[in-house]
């Protein structure tokens, strides 16, 4: 059946006959309110003036307050010639003919506003929320549409910093969004797993690294083996240098007899500078290495550092590497592994899950070439001492030059990135891919996305960056260095620390430690998620773990007290279902009905915009509605028919709030 009979069936059960709606794809009658109002309203309204439907639809748009009414539509949109807006509103709002969808149409100035009749909103909203397996919400516009979304792509070894935690948040609800809305998604991992600091890594690791160590924490313990040969690799490095300057002054002395004097109090200045510094490029080796050929300290002779040793053995690995050594791959195989392995059980904490763990390192030799080889036929590449180059100034001045191959022949992060695209394609056919990267890689992704332009692929437009600010002053409470983990560890301590202060009611709480991870999440993830992505935030521990204002913890209260109120009231499924609207009469339930009305509409706008922040704000105006209702809107102590009517608005409220949170990301509570 279409969905325009779905409807019609619908709205008969409640007494309406052959109700006027227009028919248009582009309307969701039997899934969205708002849709089957706008499909109501157009036809009306078209007929009275004349207008075509297919100009109105878009035109009726939302109010800022419900005072002006649910939808409200600006008449100069409709580009009638002739008569003013204001006079077109008025005669119109005149002739508009009493209808069982609107309990009034008001004109004001140049708009004409319409109001919902709410009665016929509690009548087919709350049964279309309450009923089992409710989808209200979804839609089947994404249907038989394949997107990507690649998101969090933290890199091996490294911290996991709060770009990449924003990247993590926002992904993951673009992804569901995306799965409601009837898309098929595939969500990909792009690890930052390649490169030669895995040379150093590796070497690195073999100096003084920890099976036991590895297996058990192999993120934190592959960031501290990195950090500590990173550290000795720069010791020798500054040593080596310090070495140089000695020997060059050395030969000066030997040729010019003249400022000998001078050069001697250098030289003599710089064997002391090198001597030191090769006393702490040998601290860093002994920490690392008790077998290294310099470690007996009366050998100190800063000429030892000029080889580098750890430099050159990193590089001589990485080589073998590239060149596919099975040994020295087999080593980064593991630590890439492992790491995948521990971010998973991390990633499930946030309900994340991946369809596939690629990475830079999986980017195949013959892709990277494909794009290089049909960038240069299309004559836009340039050679600079051996390197290639793209020069898309040309195309827009804010894109520069970019090197996509080295003199060496190597790739860069942008090849691999050139590559990885035609990859997914091929593989995927994808109807749009989603990068969420911050936005200090605006550049990166705009230079990629038009080359991928220039190749000529038709899908070039079909990628999209969605990007996000900085998060200011992210730090654990111990320290700087911060993975993933270590957050949502911290955060669940502290939110464990403000649940005890309220000795009471911790008591009741069965399960205190699994709450207080929940919304320690959810504190973490709203705080991320409240304002417009674009937006730098400050990270602020008392703020987003308050249980006032519109926080994480905030909305999980709300959560929790309606499910109490559904546990005291006992009221069965059957009968919520077949309750007696009418008796709903006040201002406030109305406002709410209004509200949980808007629901598939602002999933509709999250699409649009993808900004979380929209389903954020919608998910606070409806709780702090629902908190106005508590002192009014009583269930307990009420007539049957009375509590049972309040009770389907309350379960309609929780059923829309916890499908809100689910959608972000959160795991809602029922006891906190
Ligand atoms: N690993 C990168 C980083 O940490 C982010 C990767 C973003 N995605 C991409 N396709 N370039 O900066």
């Amino acid at each position: 059946p279409s969905d325009i009979a779905a409807a019609v069936s619908r709205l008969e059960k409640v007494g309406i006959s052959s109700p006027a709606l227009y028919d248009t794809p582009a309307l969701n009658v039997a899934g969205n309110p708002f849709d089957l109002f706008r499909a109501n309203i157009s036809k009306t309204l078209s007929e009275i003036s004349g207008v075509e439907p297919d100009l109105i639809v878009p035109a009726l748009e939302w109010t800022m307050t419900p005072d002006r009414g649910d939808l409200v539509i600006a008449i100069p949109r409709l580009r009638v010639k002739g008569k003013k807006p204001d006079e077109l509103a008025a005669e119109w709002a005149e002739k508009y003919p009493s209808t069982p969808f609107l309990s009034k149409v008001a004109a004001k100035g140049p708009f004409m506003q319409f109001f919902f009749n709410p009665q016929l909103l509690y009548k087919t909203v709350i049964p279309e929320i309450l009923k089992k397996d409710s989808t209200y919400g979804n839609s089947n516009i994404g249907a038989g549409k394949r997107v990507i979304v690649e998101f969090s792509s933290p890199n091996i070894a490294k911290p996991f910093h709060a770009g990449h935690l924003r990247s993590t948040i926002i992904g993951g609800f673009l992804s569901s969004l995306h799965e409601r809305l009837g898309y098929e998604v595939i969500r990909i991992n792009y690890l930052g797993d390649w490169g030669k600091q895995f040379g150093l890594l590796a070497i690195g690791f073999a100096k003084f690294g920890n099976e036991a160590e590895l297996e058990r924490d192999p993120i934190n313990h592959l960031f501290k083996v990195y950090v500590t040969v990173s550290a000795a690799q720069a010791a020798e490095k500054d040593a080596g240098a310090a070495a140089e300057t000695v020997l060059a002054l050395k030969a000066s002395l030997k040729k010019e007899g003249a400022e000998k004097a001078d050069i001697e109090t250098k030289l003599a200045e710089a064997e002391v500078k090198a001597k030191e510094l090769a006393k702490i490029a040998l601290d860093a080796v002994v920490v690392l290495d008790k077998g290294h050929p310099l470690k007996d300290e009366k050998n100190i002779d800063p000429v030892y550092f000029i080889p580098r040793p750890i430099d050159s053995e990193a590089k001589a690995y990485f080589k073998r590497m590239e060149d596919g050594d099975e040994d020295a791959i087999s080593v980064w195989k593991r630590f890439r592994e492992l790491s995948i392995t521990k971010y998973t059980t991390t990633y499930e904490r946030l309900n994340i899950h991946y369809t596939e763990y690629s990475g830079e390192s999986q980017v195949s030799e013959a892709s990277m070439q494909g794009v290089i080889d049909l960038l240069e036929q299309k004559g836009v590449l340039y050679e600079d001492r051996g390197a290639k180059l793209i020069d898309l100034a040309k195309y827009n001045k804010k894109l520069g030059k970019a090197l996509i191959q080295k003199s060496d022949g190597t790739s860069l992060y942008l090849t691999r990135d050139l590559g990885a695209a035609i990859e997914r394609y091929e593989k995927y056919k994808f109807d749009k891919m989603i990068y969420v990267v911050a936005a200090q890689q605006d550049l990166h992704l705009a230079q990629l996305f038009k080359m991928m332009e220039l190749c000529g692929f038709p899908w070039a437009k079909d990628m999209v960056h969605v990007n996000f600010g900085m998060v200011q002053g992210m730090s654990t409470r111990r320290g700087t260095v911060v993975f993933l983990d270590t957050i949502l560890e911290e955060t669940k301590d502290a939110m464990h620390d403000v649940m005890k202060k309220n000795q009471a009611k911790y008591e009741q709480v069965e399960n205190p430690e699994e709450v207080a991870d929940l919304v320690g999440i959810s504190a973490v993830m709203i705080q991320d998620m409240q304002s417009k992505r674009v937006n730098n935030y400050k990270f602020d521990w008392s703020r987003m773990l308050s249980f006032e204002g519109d926080t994480g913890p905030y909305l999980q209260y709300a959560h929790s007290r309606l499910c109490s109120v559904e546990r005291r009231a006992e009221i069965s499924h059957e009968q919520l279902m077949a309750a007696d609207f009418s008796l709903l009469t006040e201002p406030i339930a109305e406002e709410l009905i209004r509200t949980l009305a808007q629901y598939p509409d602002v999933l509709m706008n999250a699409h649009r915009n993808l900004e979380p922040s929209t389903v954020v704000s919608y998910l606070f105006k409806l709780t702090h509605i629902v908190s106005s209702c508590y002192n009014i809107l009583w269930v307990a102590g009420q007539e049957p028919a009375l509590a049972t009517a309040r009770m389907a608005l309350y379960s309609s409220a929780r059923e829309v709030l916890n499908s809100g949170m689910i959608l972000l990301g959160l795991t809602p509570v029922e006891r906190m």
